[in-house]
């Protein structure tokens, strides 16, 4: 098969759509003829030799896919060959072949084009996780996104406003804050001209956000413990400001305040499947209904994967950059 490979740790122009070995499936595992992956940024930090790759799993980036499965492993049920579907991937999706546990894997959702459902895991995995299972967000309660117009971003206001959330995010433009704003947030914070923490507070009546969904770690800390509402739930899923910083205890002791700090990658295959089946059961009655669609900023062929990792690393997307596995094969 083919699949992007890293010639060496660098920048775009060190990705390479090259020939390599087939993947073997192992017991317990599909093999997907992958129609479309799409870029998260844990593939521009793994493509620079800065992200610590779980043993075991594939060497190509890519942490989701849509696809059709073309080989079902000893002790599989539930799939056959030709099923379509989609993935959470520990990796290899940047190919035109994947092997991934079955639990990984769930149904291609009715309504949804395989080229926006190849956006759909690895955002949705983590935003269904960290939010809803970890944070246990309800009705009723404020989530604070910040980057709101990220693949993440966009996901977690969807499905924060659906399931009766009120949200508040943050973006750096005023066409990002208007997109947050059309997927359903309630208010939209400019990061870069105003202070989130008053904001929340104004906005919330003193009280603060329930649970905060942070990309930034470190640079965020302190004020987003300080945006925090009493039993508020922090959940940092990304260190884009940092992995070293400081926060006040005593503001998170007297809010009786959590902070999680997770990463869906690194979690075991078991825990994976926990989560699909979770997302699946509560989101796809939703994407058959219309309420709720991967964002896809642009469709780049895979074989411009260098490209594509320019513009999220420019920040010059809303939403998902889906590479296109299909067109490159030419089926
Ligand atoms: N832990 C996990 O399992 C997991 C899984 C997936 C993703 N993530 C993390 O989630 C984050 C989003 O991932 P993605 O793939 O959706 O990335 P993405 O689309 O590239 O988005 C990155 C976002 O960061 C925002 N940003 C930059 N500086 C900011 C600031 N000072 N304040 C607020 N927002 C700021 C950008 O907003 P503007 O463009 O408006 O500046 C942009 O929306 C990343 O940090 C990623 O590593 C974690």
């Amino acid at each position: 098969m083919r699949a992007i490979t890293i010639a060496e740790p660098g920048g775009p122009e060190q990705l390479a759509w090259t020939e390599v070995p087939d993947p073997v499936v192992a017991a317990g595992e599909v093999l997907i003829q992958v129609t479309a992956t799409a870029v998260n940024r844990a593939d521009t930090l793994q493509r620079m030799g800065f992200y610590q790759v779980p043993p075991g799993a594939s060497p190509y980036l890519g942490l989701e896919c849509s696809g059709k499965i073309v080989e079902v492993g000893a002790g599989v049920s539930g799939f056959v060959p030709g099923d379509e579907v989609v993935a959470l991937l520990t990796g290899g999706g940047y190919a035109e072949l994947v092997a991934v546990p079955a639990g990984q894997v769930a149904p291609l959702p009715n309504g949804m084009a395989a080229l926006d459902a190849a956006g759909l895991m690895e955002t949705l995995s983590t935003v269904w996780s960290n939010v809803f299972m970890l944070a246990g967000l309800t009705a009723g309660q404020t989530l604070l996104v910040h980057g709101g117009s990220s693949g993440i971003g966009t996901t977690a206001i969807q499905l924060a406003h659906e399931f009766g959330a009120r949200v508040i995010v943050t973006a750096g433009s005023a066409a990002k804050l208007q997109a947050c704003r059309d997927l359903g947030a309630d208010v939209a914070v400019n990061y870069r001209e105003e202070d989130f923490v008053e904001r929340v507070r104004e906005v919330t009546d003193g009280r603060g956000a329930d649970v905060i969904l942070d990309n930034m770690g470190a640079a965020y800390l302190d004020p987003n413990v300080e945006a925090l509402a009493p039993h508020g739930r922090l959940m940092i899923i990304g260190l884009q400001g940092g992995v070293k910083g400081e926060v006040n205890l005593n503001n998170l002791l007297r809010k009786w305040g959590t902070i999680s700090a997770t990463t869906v990658r690194a979690r075991s295959s078991e825990e994976k499947a926990q989560i699909v089946a979770a997302a699946r059961d509560a989101v796809w009655p939703l994407i058959e209904q219309g309420r709720f669609r991967v964002i896809v900023d642009r469709v780049l062929p895979v074989d411009q994967a260098a490209e594509a990792h320019r513009v999220i690393e420019d920040s010059g997307h809303i939403g998902k950059v889906v590479l296109d596995v299909a067109a490159v094969r030419g089926s």
